[in-house]
């Protein structure tokens, strides 16, 4: 239940800009190179995870077995492939209405997170040269339990020293409103609702959601 914002905890990948699709072309390549079709619906599992979950997932769908060694090196193979998809990225490849969204509720003195599995969240961060918006980052490099595990979002309210009851996530991944929950936060799913059912509130994006808040200003002051 969202009772207040006093910090505003972000998911990445799929909350601030669209990877997912990039994530989603590198996980599709190395199932071909394996020999199967790893289909959009099957990549609804793997958002928010990381990517060693990631890859166990992958090659449970394929019915695959493959020993450690074999294991990291596919895994690098598709992080080579995905860091090459974004490596372009830009300012302009931003979801529409988040930085307006993060710029106006750091005018209202709330703290701001993001909390990503990627162990890529600094280069995205640098690409969209968005990283001074953000009080702290938690990314994949410095969590042991990935999501649906709550501890990136509990490690960020302690970085923040705020408590958990007070801060709201936004995610775009089961996985992630899952933790949010476990982490006693408020979540608002980002996205298509039927994938959210678990969030607080689901807004496609956030302009929709910079809207509703000029909307409460306007009816009912600060
Ligand atoms: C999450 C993505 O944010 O990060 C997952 O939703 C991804 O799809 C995970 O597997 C790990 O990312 P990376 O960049 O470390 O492979
Ligand atoms: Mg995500």
């Amino acid at each position: 239940m969202i009772k207040g914002m006093d910090a505003a905890i972000f998911d990445l990948d799929g909350v601030i800009v669209n990877t997912a699709k990039y994530h989603y072309l590198a996980w599709k390549r190395l199932a071909k190179q394996l020999g199967f079709d790893f289909t959009e619906a099957d990549n609804e599992k793997l958002k928010g995870v990381s990517r060693t979950r990631s890859l166990e997932i992958l090659l449970e769908i394929g019915g695959i077995e493959a020993d450690e060694s074999a294991r990291h090196a596919m895994s690098t193979q598709k992080n080579t492939w995905y860091v090459q998809y974004i490596r372009d990225i830009q300012p302009a490849d931003l979801l529409p209405g988040v930085v307006d969204y993060i710029r106006y509720i750091k005018q209202k003195s709330v703290k701001t997170a993001i909390a990503s599995a990627s162990k890529n969240t600094e280069l995205i961060l640098n690409c969209l040269q968005i990283a001074p918006l953000f009080d702290i980052v938690v990314d994949g490099t410095k969590v042991s339990n990935a999501k649906p595990d709550p501890e990136a979002f509990v490690r960020a309210a302690q970085g923040l020293g705020i408590q958990t009851e007070s801060c709201v996530v936004f995610e775009d991944s089961e996985s992630g409103i899952e933790a949010a929950n476990r982490a006693g936060m408020g979540c608002v799913g980002v996205g298509k609702p039927g994938n959210l059912l678990n969030a607080d509130i689901v807004i496609q994006n956030f302009q929709q959601l910079l809207v509703i808040n000029l909307i409460h200003v306007t009816l009912h002051g600060r």
